[in-house]
């Protein structure tokens, strides 16, 4: 939504308790709230930010402008799970309220060093002629999560990047810390700079030289770069903005990516051998998907469920976004597989064979089996009529196509209203389907090919129906994760 910048840039002191009450007013009128993802209570989520585990506990932060639907004046709200699936808001927040984050407390990653957690992130900072100033800058939260912001810019602009600096990433690389963050040169293209903690202190850090993963500058700026490491192979997760659509088919605004590697040699600044660029997810939004590697190897991610410069119909309820369920990563055959954790099971009550039904509550999850060389086409969301989220398998030609032009409002029809990907031609295929009120989750061949979208269903679409083929497997319904909101 355009909101004035007056309106964005407004210092936090300023909402007042009764604008605070209308907004929440607003949003609880909203017939698409989630059951089991992570929204806002207020205004608009996007990045999540510093992942990680500390004290016992996963934590998830994400960014926020909880005054509406718009891209204002950000923070990060943080969030606790013992499980990654149900998470508790601690009323925590990382405030732009600092002169190195002055317009915005931006993305970035946090990493346990000590009894504490490091947090390193953009600190979003422009000056009487709106002309950006980008940070990077880092704080400290102990055990009791009290947030100590460090004073010095940790790493200040480098003479080849523009404006666009952001999203500093910690990783730790056999007892090292080094850091990568997302960069424009001067000629408009999108590169990574690579960065080492000087001896392993994370409050002086060098620049070894710009990351070498065989990018070609097509795009013209990459957000929210990540290195994880999935059984053993570096896996780099970016998001290439503008990225040459004949480098890499895509469809969003703009897309989520990744390759794999064989090797890193950080001495050099590079990652080795790399698969070519592919799309980490085939739906109709998921973006700055950020990754880490548990204290027991695992590799963890989440995504945004949205888009940068995408209105949304949730915006005239004052809201916008959600977090992904956290997916575990895995590479099989040389391909990356990504699946939601074993937790999320735990969200299973009623069980029943899968079979046509007029109406669900829209919350529930399908394990779906489809035969190979046969074609398809379910509907989710349906009315009476049989319109509704279209989800098309076929086994023969090994494609999927996930069609939302009857489903509910429509919005972002400019980037099209349908969405595919290929599957392996002649086989038969599984799909795990997760449907939160106005999220779906689809994970074909557990986790090999995935789409993440929002829909937004009128009030008489609540069925699944079979408009043609075949296709058994089980319906569960899931249950609520009680979420409770402490942010505004
Ligand atoms: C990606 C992004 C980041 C930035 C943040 C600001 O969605 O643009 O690059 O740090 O959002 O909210």
């Amino acid at each position: 939504m355009n909101l004035p910048t007056e309106v964005r840039y407004r210092p936090y002191t300023d909402w007042t308790d009764g604008e605070k009450t209308k907004i929440k007013e607003n949003v609880g009128k909203s017939p698409w709230r989630a059951s089991y993802h992570i929204e806002p209570e207020t205004g608009l989520l996007n990045d999540p930010n510093g992942f990680s585990y500390f004290n016992g506990k996963f934590q998830l932060f994400y960014q926020s402008w909880p005054f509406g639907a718009a891209h204002g004046l950000k923070q990060w709200v943080h969030t606790e799970s013992e499980d990654l699936v149900h998470f508790t808001e601690t009323g925590v927040k990382l405030l732009p309220d600092h002169e190195n984050d002055s317009h915005g407390a931006y993305s970035g990653s946090a990493y346990q060093i000590g009894d504490k957690l490091f947090i390193f992130y953009t600190g979003n900072v422009r000056d009487e002629n709106w002309i950006r100033d980008p940070r990077q800058i880092g704080a400290w939260m102990d055990k009791n999560y009290k947030i100590k912001k460090i004073d010095k810019v940790l790493i200040k602009k480098p003479t080849d990047v523009t404006e666009h600096f952001r999203d500093p990433q910690i990783f730790d690389y056999k007892g090292q810390f080094y850091a990568i963050i997302g960069a424009q040169n001067h000629n408009k293209q999108g590169f990574i700079k690579f960065y080492k903690a000087v001896d392993n202190d994370v409050e002086n850090w060098v620049e070894v030289g710009d990351l070498d993963f065989g990018g070609t500058g097509s795009e013209y700026m990459i957000e929210c770069p990540n290195i994880v490491f999935v059984d053993g192979k570096p896996v780099l997760l970016y998001c290439p903005q503008g990225l040459d659509k004949a480098e890499l088919d895509y469809n969003n605004i703009y897309p989520n990516t990744y390759k794999i590697f064989q090797d890193f040699d950080p001495e050099k600044a590079a990652l080795v051998g790399g698969t070519p660029i592919i799309n980490l997810d085939y739906g109709f939004e998921a973006y700055a998907t950020q990754g880490f590697n548990t204290p027991d190897g695992r590799a963890l991610i989440v995504s945004w469920i949205g888009l940068p410069d995408v209105d949304y119909p949730t915006d005239k309820y004052d809201y916008q976004g959600a977090m992904s369920l956290v997916k575990e990563l895995s590479i099989k055959d040389g391909k990356l597989y990504q699946y939601p954790v074993e937790a999320i099971t735990s969200l299973r009550t009623r069980q029943e064979d899968f079979s046509e039904k007029t109406a669900t509550t829209n919350t529930y999850e399908l394990e779906l089996n489809f035969q190979a060389n046969t074609q398809t086409e379910l509907v989710l969301f349906a009315d009476q009529e049989g319109n509704g989220l279209s989800l098309t398998v076929d086994t023969a030609k090994g494609k999927v196509i996930l069609d939302r032009s009857k489903a509910g409002e429509q919005y972002a029809t400019d980037f099209g209203t349908s969405r595919e990907c290929t599957l392996d031609a002649g086989q038969a295929a599984t799909a795990n389907i997760f449907v939160d009120n106005s999220i779906v989750e689809i994970f074909f061949n557990k986790g090999e090919k995935v789409f993440t979208s929002r829909v937004f269903p009128s009030a008489e679409q609540t069925g699944i129906k079979v408009a043609s083929g075949n296709v058994s497997g089980h319906y569960f319904d899931l249950k609520s994760v009680s979420y409770t909101h402490l942010t505004l």
